[in-house]
């Protein structure tokens, strides 16, 4: 059994990369050859270091052909995306190009070799956008009202899965993935952010002042191993053209995540609100209903978000 995983130097590829290297999955995964040095760092992760990696620009249809040809997966990831939303509004056009014609390049190529490769399509929550108050929990026949281009783009990636399914067959599931945290993921991210912080004022390496976004927004949060258990029970069982949300089923106010980091700390600080952190529409609450894919294939999450706050802030202390 082979699985290709676009992506494998972001955050959820090193993650799905151990859980199918365990299970006996030879895994392969692609990478941009422009992210080499941190590429260099993240190849060191003892968990990935039995996959092989393969340079692959996404946006290059030739490459990606080539790429399928010689590697003719039963499965393909598609996680490599631009996936941070304040990215997408300085610069909207490399997310919507980067992130929809990855996605068109790996479908057409599946499609034009006839290959049989089973696909799942990272999605996101951020295809929901703006949800009302009498909507949530949010199922996956809610209205999808996107409030950025990052939103956008993932939108497109998630109706383009439905064509190549209908019009070629091409068996693809679709996730919309709620917020995923834990160790590895970047620091531009709320969670990272603020624990990459505290574990430098721990250390006397700035000031004791935090500084924050926008506290109110409340997210759903899932750990990163339990969203990659449940990629890998998607890909096997999911139903191919289908979407299922990935999520807790609850939600915590961005300003509790903080406290229960701090909670972990010994340091005192000031907390400040960096203008820069804010956006231009931010989603006010979200929660998901994953009903449909726990009543599919069991699965629900494991992970209590105070131990992966935990290990989330003994990462940057390690770093
Ligand atoms: N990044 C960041 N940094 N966010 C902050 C901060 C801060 O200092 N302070 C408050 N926030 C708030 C943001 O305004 C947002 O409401 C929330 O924290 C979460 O921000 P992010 O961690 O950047 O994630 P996101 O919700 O924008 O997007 C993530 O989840 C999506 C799924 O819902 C990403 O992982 C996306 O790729 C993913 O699709």
């Amino acid at each position: 059994m082979k699985a290709l995983l676009t992506g494998i130097t972001g955050f959820v590829g090193s993650h799905l990369a151990s859980l199918l290297l365990n299970d006996g999955v030879e895994v392969i995964g692609t990478y941009r050859a422009h992210n080499s040095q941190q590429d260099g760092k993240r190849f060191d992760i003892p968990s990935i270091k039995d996959v092989r990696h393969v340079e692959c620009e996404l946006r290059d249809a030739a490459a990606v052909d080539a790429l399928l040809a010689a590697e003719r997966p039963d499965y393909l990831f598609h996680l490599a995306a631009q996936s941070f939303v304040p990215a997408s509004w300085a610069s909207p056009s490399d997310t919507i190009h980067n992130n929809v014609a990855g996605q068109v390049n790996l479908l057409d190529s599946i499609r034009q070799q006839g290959l049989p490769t089973k696909v799942l399509i990272a999605g996101s929550s951020e295809e929901y956008g703006e949800v009302h108050a009498d909507e949530l929990p949010v199922t996956e026949l809610n209205p999808l009202r996107p409030m950025n281009p990052y939103a956008i783009s993932k939108i497109a990636q998630d109706f383009l899965a439905v064509q190549y399914y209908r019009q070629y067959g091409v068996p693809v599931v679709r996730m919309r993935t709620f917020n995923h945290i834990g160790p590895r993921q970047n620091e531009h991210f709320v969670t990272s952010s603020f624990a990459k912080q505290i574990a430098e004022i721990e250390k006397g390496l700035r000031p004791p002042v935090l500084y924050v976004g926008n506290l109110d927004a409340e997210r759903d949060f899932t750990d990163v191993r339990d969203v990659v258990r449940a990629y890998w029970l998607a890909i096997q069982h999911g139903t191919p053209g289908e979407c299922y949300n990935i999520a807790s089923g609850r939600s915590w106010s961005i300003g509790s995540l903080l406290q229960l980091l701090l909670s972990l700390s010994p340091i005192t600080v000031t907390i400040e609100q960096d203008a820069a952190r804010m956006r231009p529409s931010d989603v006010p609450i979200v929660i998901g209903d994953a009903a449909k894919f726990s009543s599919l294939t069991g699965w629900q999450p494991e992970i209590p978000i105070e131990t992966t706050m935990r290990e989330v802030l003994d990462y940057w202390r390690d770093k």
